[in-house]
């Protein structure tokens, strides 16, 4: 079966069950109940392996640091941790994740629009070892809550460069018309560099532009690159600020759907190191350490999400509705973006796909619909559907829309499985309530 390469690395079909990292999906199911996340650890691993073996082999000065908005928690930060990557953080919440893991703090980078002054905080006590200073309100925050702490905090400045990643409007970043970064054309990133470099408490160590995500074209990243190293070239003539660190984001594409395949890692890490190289070279700037920011192509292979067939409504002439117990609750993307996925029985594997369907959530909304026309083995009520690429942005975005539980999530890996977050229950839903 062609989908199954967007599946977890190993996944196969055994006695017509779908089964990953060793363990048969359907009895994953029945013992963890649905909706059910799992992740699978070789895949996990590897990825993280992949992302830098593959970088360092075309620039071998580059820290791969994992983007935790893809998906984080204690369980998925440890194994980061012991694969050696740093951690890109968005919130006070994440930094405490890192903390919680004893996660190496230096090689955790602090991003985001709106950082408050309790996030800036506990990132300046626990030893955060980059803030990147997004706008002039946050430098001066900054600055001062650094001089009061007596900490000179290492930082980089997110640039704006003017450059469009050709993906949803809603998750591109790097354009003039941003919330995030400094805008070079504006004249406002020349500022900010100077003003960084007489900030008393900040000390200024690079440049980082995020374009946007998935970006599954290659001229982004060389176009974003070389007006970022051009602007760095500028700030070393006019202030004599040399750029040591140099981050292009992330934004790495995955597979999603049979009909449209990703670049390979190896694509991105060659467009970027060799603009960087050629860049260098014309500016004569000393070569940067480079920093790469995957969160997607991390985590997004790796997990599958796991739901169980309830209501059928067949609407005779018009549509086939199979209601799961899961939806826009665990997974927003369609509902938001228009995302489009691929799903496979997990009961009825290789079974041939000859019935039209469109797989819906369980949500008080028309909008909450997984997967509009899919073609399926035919399905009953009780089938066990598994949804791949669903590791990135699915549990990160879940919310607990119409007073649903947020799924459990297990770690497969060869043929044992562990939970590293049991499922809400109503207890939990109550908690803070008073
Ligand atoms: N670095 C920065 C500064 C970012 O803002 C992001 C993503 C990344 C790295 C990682 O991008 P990735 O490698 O994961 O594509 N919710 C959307 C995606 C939002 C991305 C936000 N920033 C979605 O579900 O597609």
């Amino acid at each position: 079966m062609k989908e199954l390469e967007i599946f977890p690395y190993g996944t196969e079909i055994n006695d017509g069950h779908l089964v990953i990292g060793g363990c048969d999906t359907v009895a994953l199911a029945n013992e963890y109940g649905t909706p059910l996340y799992i992740f699978d650890e070789a895949t996990l691993r590897s990825k993280c392996r992949e992302y830098t073996k593959v970088f360092k082999t075309y620039y071998s000065d580059t820290t791969i640091i994992y983007a935790s908005k893809a998906f984080i928690n204690k369980g998925l930060a440890e194994i980061i941790k012991q694969e050696g990557l740093g951690l890109d953080v968005v919130s006070g919440g994440a930094i405490s994740i890192a903390n919680a893991v004893s996660f190496p703090l230096e090689k955790v980078y602090f991003h985001g629009n709106n950082k408050s002054r309790s996030e800036l905080e506990l990132a300046l006590s626990l030893g955060v070892g980059r803030v990147v200073v997004d706008n002039f309100f946050e430098m001066s925050l900054l600055d001062k809550l650094a001089q009061e702490a007596g900490k000179i905090q290492d930082v980089l400045l997110r640039i704006s460069p003017g450059i469009d990643p050709h993906t949803h409007a809603k998750t591109t970043t790097g354009i003039v018309d941003s919330k995030f970064g400094f805008p070079i054309v504006t004249g406002q990133a020349a500022e900010a560099v100077s003003k960084a470099i007489s900030a008393k408490g900040l000390h200024l160590i690079g440049l980082h532009c995020h374009l946007g995500s998935p970006i599954y074209e290659m001229d982004p990243y060389i176009q974003g690159t070389e007006v970022m190293l051009k602007f760095a070239a500028e700030m070393r003539d006019r202030h004599g600020f040399v750029v040591s660190e140099f981050s292009p984001g992330g934004g790495f594409a995955i597979q999603y759907t049979e009909d449209k395949p990703a670049p390979s890692t190896n694509e991105y890490a060659e467009a970027i190191s060799k603009t960087i190289h050629s860049a260098c070279r014309a500016y004569g700037l000393p070569l940067p350490k480079l920093i790469i920011e995957p969160g997607r192509s991390i985590v997004g292979q790796a997990g599958v999400a796991l739901y169980t067939v309830g209501a059928i409504k067949d609407i005779p002439g018009v549509r086939k509705y199979v209601s799961v117990d899961g939806g826009m609750a665990d997974n927003i993307r369609p509902a938001i973006y228009g995302s489009r996925y691929e799903a496979v029985v997990a009961n009825k594997a290789g079974k041939a796909n000859d019935q039209l369907v469109t797989i819906c959530g369980k949500y008080c909304e028309s909008g909450d619909i997984l997967i509009r026309d899919v073609h399926l083995p035919v399905i009953e009520s009780g089938d066990t559907i598994a949804v791949p690429a669903s590791g990135a942005y699915c549990l990160s975005m879940a919310s607990n829309y119409n007073t649903s539980l947020k799924p459990a999530i297990v770690v497969v890996n060869g043929g044992s499985s562990r939970v590293i977050r049991r499922r809400e229950s109503y207890e939990d839903l109550m908690r803070r309530d008073v």
